[in-house]
């Protein structure tokens, strides 16, 4: 969702800000553009669809400059057309912005009447033009920046630059993700560190309110706009900045392999042998005494590793557990109960609805003198969940570049059991056998993934026969039923097909009707108590004449035969199991979607982080 990078320096930097952009791709975006600023003018260049456009029209018309802002966008106010494209520019101003302002619309109004006249659709060119009003008076462009914001209400990221001021970059951050990138005799914005990470490691994580001033060789920052204030600078280390393809074609494919030792690094944080280590969120063990249960809150994938939580904590360790998307649960006005703990389960730790359903209970449980607990389980340090949430459980993943989440959510299930492990712990209601039991699971994780990872020729022989489909159903019961889900909204999101994920038991309930010789219809059929019903429900299906493609755990019995494919997924403890049958999945669809020809890491319509509701 719509990136932007920014910077200021004594070189060229037009190279650095289409590599920047190259960078935030994976976000998602419909057009680029960048401006620069050069001998007192503003040289804009916009492009419809990929940066690799953009870069070409900067390369063939030269476009140069030290200062300069760049900007990828996934459309919400206005199409998708050069016209709405950013940078918008009014007079010697030009803005790019990520976010939405909502009083757009009266701004507007007020802008015209002053003699304003806009030339695209978005709610952005409103910022120029208000900039460039507020210089009318203000003595500054910082200052003139500081004037407006007030103004604004929504949530935004801006970079403001002038083409007068060829050594002053100027950034806001209100409700959308900036952070400074700190550079030797040149200094940079971006909305992702990853942008940046060519040029630089060290970081400045602006808060909610800041307004910064950036030149060449200094870094000024205002909390609240106006109050000046220091914040730290932080220097990343090297696994963090491994963002390349490697020898895989798409990030997805390498994101799925790479799932045994991102589980490997989340488990080892938290466990010492069959021990939970005893640093391992000390920091939480009096809220995790005092709550009596747990309400999850996120969207999508990150949904439903939380499902599969709600299993797990009310089966291990007998505390109530309730989970909700967060864009339901922010706008319902649900009863904040005492002596909750609030766990947002987010890759990204900015998505927009998650964010604001959290920070909508921080304020009605301080209001009415509630003790809860907030933690986020996370894959991003720097995120603005994991700074706000009172506790935070990181998965060590690794950066994770392309849309489709696969090793964000198995590690967010690694993660959510190990948080139920050390709350079982804290309340005594684990025994010392399932202790010992799960965790020699967690640690034979990584090898079972392995073994599955093998199969990957057979799934993708399997794949070619969903290529024409149109329609597909996942079924699962149990801890599955959420891996049926998952299943559906991997297929569905990368290679377009409709599917739909369905509790095996709510079969004759109403999707059996879609059932006949055209669906292909997806089992998880790992070896637990639910294995028989499942059977029956297969029966069911092969009835209405539906192809089976069954994931099933090799001691299951369950075969081959016409019209019933079966592809043997290696024994694994039952708890566990869900985050093992997630990968074929995830290789079922990888493997659909390639041979449709989709964009499988940058699916159209659908942006990595989203930072706007
Ligand atoms: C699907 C997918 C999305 C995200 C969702 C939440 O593959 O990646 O459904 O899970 O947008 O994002 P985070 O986890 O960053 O809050």
């Amino acid at each position: 969702m719509c990136g932007i990078v920014g910077g200021v320096a004594e070189r060229n930097i037009s190279e650095i800000l289409i590599e920047g952009l190259k960078r935030l791709e994976y976000r998602g975006y419909d057009s680029a553009g960048l401006a620069l600023i050069n001998h007192g003018q503003v040289l804009r260049e916009r492009r419809v669809g990929k940066v690799v456009n953009l870069e070409e029209a900067v390369k063939s018309h030269q476009v140069a400059g030290t200062l300069g802002i760049a900007h990828t966008r996934w459309a919400t106010h206005g199409k998708p057309t050069e016209t709405n494209a950013h940078p918008h520019i009014s007079g010697k101003v030009a803005v790019v912005h990520n976010g939405i302002i909502e009083n757009y619309a009266e701004l507007k109004a007020d802008l015209q009447a002053l003699g304003y006249v806009f030339s695209s659709q978005t709610d952005t060119e409103v910022v120029a033009h208000l900039v460039a009003e507020a210089l009318k008076t203000a003595d500054s462009l910082l200052v003139a920046v500081q004037s407006i914001v007030s103004k604004l209400k929504g949530a935004y990221a801006l970079g403001i630059v002038h083409a007068d001021y060829p050594d002053e970059l100027i950034t806001v951050r209100e409700g959308s993700p900036l952070v400074i990138g700190v550079g030797i005799g040149e200094n940079f914005i971006g909305s992702d560190q990853l942008a940046l990470l060519p040029i630089t490691n060290r970081f400045i994580y602006l808060e909610e309110g800041d307004i910064a001033r950036l030149t060449r060789t200094s870094i000024e920052i205002y909390a609240h706009g106006t109050q000046a204030v220091q914040r730290p600078v932080k220097e990343l280390d090297a696994t963090v900045s491994n963002s390349s393809k490697g020898e895989y074609k798409h990030y997805m494919l390498k994101e799925i392999y790479e799932q045994p030792e991102a589980l490997q690094q989340t488990i080892s944080q938290a466990l010492n042998g069959n021990a939970l280590r005893e640093d391992f969120l000390a920091d939480a063990e009096v809220n995790f005494r005092n709550i009596e249960q747990i309400q999850i809150i996120a969207c999508g994938t990150s949904y439903h590793a939380g499902m599969i939580a709600k299993y797990w904590a009310e089966q291990l360790i007998d505390v109530p557990c309730q989970v909700e998307i967060a864009s339901e649960f922010r706008y319902r006005s649900p009863v904040i109960i005492n002596r909750t703990l609030y766990v947002c389960i987010s890759q990204s730790g900015e998505t927009a609805d998650t964010l604001a359903a959290l920070r909508d209970t921080q304020k009605r449980a301080a209001a009415k003198g509630l003790n809860i607990a907030t933690m986020t389980i996370c894959n991003v340090a720097t995120s603005s969940m994991v700074r706000e949430t009172d506790h935070h459980l990181l998965t060590l993943a690794g950066p994770e570049i392309g849309v489709a989440s696969t090793k964000a959510f198995t590690t967010q299930l690694a993660a959510l059991m190990l948080l139920l492990l050390k709350i079982g712990q804290v309340k005594q209601r684990i025994s010392a056998e399932q202790m010992t039991e799960i965790t020699d699971a967690l640690w034979h994780c990584p090898k079972v993934i392995l073994d599955t990872l093998q199969h990957n020729a057979e799934i993708l022989r399997l794949s070619e026969l969903f290529v024409e489909k149109q329609h597909c159903l996942f079924l699962g019961r149990g801890t599955h039923f959420p891996i049926a889900l998952e299943g559906a909204l991997k297929l569905k999101e990368i290679s377009y097909i409709h599917a739909e994920g369905y509790a095996a038991g709510e079969l004759k309930h109403g999707p059996l009707a879609l059932v006949d010789n055209d669906m292909p219809v997806v089992i998880l059929a790992p070896q637990d108590d639910m294995l028989d019903k499942l059977k029956s429900n297969m029966e069911e299906v092969q009835a209405r004449g539906g192809e089976l493609f069954i994931f099933a755990d090799e001691q299951s019995g369950i075969t081959e035969k016409d019209r019933q494919h079966v592809v043997n997924i290696p024994s694994v403890n039952t708890w566990l199991a869900p985050i093992v049958y997630s990968i074929p999945v995830q290789l079922l669809s990888y493997h659909v979607a390639v041979l449709r020809g989709t964009d499988v890491d940058q699916p159209r319509n659908l942006a990595k982080s989203v930072t706007v509701e």
